[in-house]
């Protein structure tokens, strides 16, 4: 086991180039003074400096070496944001598995650049008809005839968690919530710190308060009252996973995090912000998470750290974020 974490530890050093750093946000923080010049000071942990630009390579190398090192060579994915797919397949070749992805037929055409770089990296790309969250069920169903051969890779808040752990003395955490794996990366450390406020931010209209079980996982989903699986929008398609990690539910339910909501149209407000203050790019679904400072700052004492998790940079969002009208329904 000791030669695992060796060889995982190395990996996350030298093809992700682990440590990012925390970067003081010094314009942002400016921005959010009040009339007297006091605020809280914003962090950012930035996860788009890593291979492939998200915070979703650490899980996927460390799944792919358990696979590899349990006997398995073959794995099934699915995908629900195609940069972790891709980022998938750059780690099975470092690894030399094969892998086969999983992907909506209309995501195929919309992001064909992606397709192209997982072709690129010799994975085998599966159209499928249905939905977003359509791609894990399918990897699902072709695991279920071949356990023996194959391994299914979730993306989801299962494995090493996604983030690297954090020191210093912070005070409040903020992450957008799909499944909650960058949220429970950011928090990890600190979870057994009561004086560091959790902070999740969801998409508006996503709050999952039913109970239930999809992919193998029981926790809080999004479901119509016969117990269906809703499939709505957000402009952040990571953010449209209709279910959230057991540990999530389990933050919530002892009331260790506290959760919230932003809007679209506040999340391509905050997207267009960053730009313009910092020069930096991040996801549509961290947008989201820095959506919430709008009203989280003018709440804080003067001095407040506040981290904020920009889970990954993703280019194609610049296009959405340029052509996007209030009000319309992104799918
Ligand atoms: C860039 C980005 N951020 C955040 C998420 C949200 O997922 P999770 O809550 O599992 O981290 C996703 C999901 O695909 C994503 O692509």
């Amino acid at each position: 086991m000791g030669y695992f974490f060796e060889e995982l530890t190395t990996a996350l050093r030298d093809y992700v180039r682990r440590e990012t750093l925390l970067y003081f946000a010094q314009w942002l923080t400016y921005h959010y003074k009040n009339s007297k010049g006091e605020g809280p000071e914003i962090y950012l942990k930035r996860e788009d400096p890593n291979h492939g630009s998200t915070y979703k390579i650490n899980n996927a190398i460390a799944q792919a070496m358990i696979a590899k090192w349990m006997g398995w060579n073959s794995i099934l994915a699915g995908t629900r944001a195609v940069q972790h797919e891709v980022v998938i397949a750059t780690t099975f070749v470092k690894l030399s598995l094969d892998c086969t992805i999983f992907m909506q037929s209309t995501d195929m055409e919309k992001q064909a650049s992606n397709v192209l770089l997982m072709k690129h990296l010799r994975a085998e790309v599966e159209s499928i008809d249905g939905t977003f969250k359509d791609g894990s069920s399918e990897a699902i169903r072709a695991l279920m005839g071949n356990l023996e051969t194959k391994y299914y890779l979730a993306e989801k808040t299962v494995g090493l968690h996604p983030c690297p752990s954090m020191g210093g003395r912070l005070d409040i955490l903020v992450a957008c919530i799909g499944s909650g794996s960058n949220a429970l990366g950011l928090f990890h450390e600190f979870i057994n710190d009561e004086d560091v406020r959790l902070i999740g931010v969801e998409a508006a209209g996503f709050e999952l308060n039913n109970v239930g079980v999809y992919h193998g996982v029981m926790s809080y989903l999004l479901q119509d009252e016969e117990g269906q699986i809703l499939g709505p929008h957000s402009i952040g398609v990571g953010l449209k996973y209709p279910g959230v990690g057991p540990n999530v539910r389990f933050l919530k339910e002892i009331g260790r995090a506290e959760f919230h909501t932003t809007t679209s149209e506040e999340a391509v407000a905050t997207y267009r912000q960053l730009c313009q203050l910092e020069g930096i790019f991040q996801a549509l679904e961290a947008s989201h998470a820095l959506a919430f400072l709008e009203k989280l700052c003018p709440t804080l004492p003067n001095g407040t750290k506040v981290v904020v998790n920009l889970s990954s940079r993703r280019d194609k969002d610049a296009t959405i974020v340029f052509q996007y009208q209030p009000d319309q329904l992104i799918d």
